[in-house]
């Protein structure tokens, strides 16, 4: 007996304190090749039926592309229910940390719960529309097997039971089902031709358009196309093809009970006028019906006004789109207006345009905005989305466009290295190099050939001959077919 439990005590009590002190790195997200457009376009929730195996992979992108999206303010905390246990995820270092011993899921068949704590319920938004279209770009043209359901319920048992810190303002519940083929079909179809019908598979790559994308708030003042502003206002609330559980029409985002709560509250501010959109046929509250259009509000250029509500309103955009809720309070209505300025940030990059969230908006902002547009009183604007070209003329996105792109570079403090990410996006011969401020080359760090994708690589301090640096600050280089990116480092040690 006393055998027993010493044998019993040898093999579970180091396995429990590995357990609770080594933290478990996650993978570096992989690319797949879906366009953002094909993944709003074929997005939807599953609620239940789904079983718990799904690699570590999924659960890897989703948290990277949660943590990705826009700030709205304040510091974001993710949780992960698994069946073994709850960690806390740390960005810094892709690594879960135990936080809670034990299944503590909210659906027993759930692979993943993640959790996000976050101040602000547009923060949430945001992160939880990039999760889920980050665990949908899992899918292929023949379907796949990773689904996805933001969950009030799961989120409330969250609360309840995993001990957070901070309150989990929502859960993404993952799991493995059959899921449908992602799907191109055109449904956005405008009734009276006031927009053009949007494209649903663009040339781009959503994970890399979500590295890459930035916010911009200088721009050339020059108008956009129609077709432009009918692709963002689709990829912002525009129609999918698919159904949800209680019959209504699908949209490119997720929405509480599918109550779709910013319908006939999203407005488009140009020089010409004031315009509602609408994903709906007329008179636009049926949700069963499905549409894109739009409908002139005020005629002539109500932007002056617009950007008198704040200062925080860059003032030289061409365009704006303002989204509205009828309640503030509600988690349901300002999740949603995150999701929306999610997917208009993605798209505007993508599109080749510079784009920029003003959020959140205060009380007086609010108010300003809502005369600026003579809105009905119980429209509150939640943010202001401006979109434009860039003020210099030059693209971001082509000028980024080169084959190799540093991710990120941070020092390994503990450890006495430094280590760089990067992201290539074509096999070849890759070189990376360590130069002093001078351009002296101070040491080759490796010479190969690498395959398209993530790749990361670390420098110890020393030069070529094994000698440490002094301190101060060098340049790292990586380059490959012709085209190079460097980032500056600082050797403190
Ligand atoms: C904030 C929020 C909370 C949700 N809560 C639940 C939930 O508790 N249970 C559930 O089955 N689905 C939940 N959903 C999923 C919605 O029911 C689903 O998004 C909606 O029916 C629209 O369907 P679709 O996502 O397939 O387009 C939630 C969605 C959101 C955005």
């Amino acid at each position: 007996m006393r055998t027993w439990l010493w044998l019993k005590l040898l093999f579970i009590f180091p396995a429990l304190l590995a357990g609770y002190t080594r933290p478990e790195t996650l993978p570096a997200p992989v690319i797949h090749r879906h366009s953002l457009e094909l993944l709003l376009n074929s997005r939807y929730s599953v609620h239940s039926g789904f079983e718990s195996n799904l690699p570590l992979q999924v659960l890897a992108n989703v948290l990277w592309a949660m943590t990705r999206a826009p700030f709205s303010g304040g510091s974001r905390e993710f949780y992960v229910a698994t069946p073994e246990n709850v960690y806390r995820y740390h960005p810094e270092s892709r690594s879960l940390t135990v936080h809670l011993a034990g299944d503590h899921r909210y659906n027993s068949g759930s692979a993943f719960e993640v959790g996000i704590a976050t101040p602000r319920q547009e923060d949430a938004g945001m992160a939880i529309q990039a999760g889920v279209l980050a665990a949908t770009a899992f899918r292929t043209d023949s379907g796949g097997n990773v689904v996805a359901c933001p969950m009030k319920w799961a989120t409330d048992y969250a609360n309840a039971n995993w001990n957070p810190e901070r309150e989990i303002k929502m859960v993404i519940v993952l799991g493995n089902a059959p899921s449908r083929p992602l799907d191109t079909t055109l449904v956005a179809i405008s009734s009276d031709s006031s927009l053009p019908p949007p494209i649903t598979n663009g040339n781009d790559t959503f994970e890399i358009a979500l590295m890459e994308y930035t916010q911009d708030s200088l721009f050339s003042p020059v108008g956009l196309s129609l077709e432009t502003y009918s692709q963002l206002l689709w990829a912002g609330y525009g129609a999918t093809p698919h159904i949800t559980t209680n019959n209504r029409y699908g949209l490119t985002v997720p929405s509480a009970v599918a109550g779709y709560f910013l319908t006939r509250r999203i407005y488009l501010v140009r020089e010409e006028g004031v315009d509602l959109f609408h994903n709906r046929l007329p008179p636009g509250t049926n949700l069963a019906t499905r549409d894109h259009r739009l409908e002139r509000l005020l005629t002539g250029d109500r932007r002056p006004e617009l950007r008198q509500a704040s200062a925080r309103i860059p003032s030289t955009a061409p365009a704006y789109i303002v989204a509205c809720v009828n309640d503030t309070a509600s988690y349901r209505t300002m999740q949603e207006a995150g999701f929306v300025a999610f997917n208009l940030l993605l798209q505007a990059y993508t599109l080749g345009l510079s784009g920029f969230i003003t959020i959140p908006l205060t009380i007086a902002e609010r108010n300003a905005i809502k005369n600026a547009l003579m809105l009905a009183s119980d429209n509150h604007p939640v943010f202001v989305f401006s979109v434009g070209t860039t003020a210099t003329g030059i693209r971001e996105k082509e000028r980024r466009e080169g084959l190799v792109t540093i991710v990120r570079a941070q020092p390994a403090v503990r450890r006495s290295y430094l280590r760089v990410e990067y992201l290539l996006r074509q096999t070849g011969m890759v070189e990376a190099e360590v130069f002093d401020m001078l351009g002296r080359p101070v040491r080759t760090l490796l010479r190969e050939r690498q395959s398209a994708g993530y790749h990361s690589v670390t420098w110890d301090g020393t030069d070529q001959q094994g000698r440490p640096v002094r301190r101060g600050t060098y340049l790292v280089t990586i380059s490959t077919g012709g085209s190079i990116t460097q980032h500056r480092v600082n050797w403190a040690k």
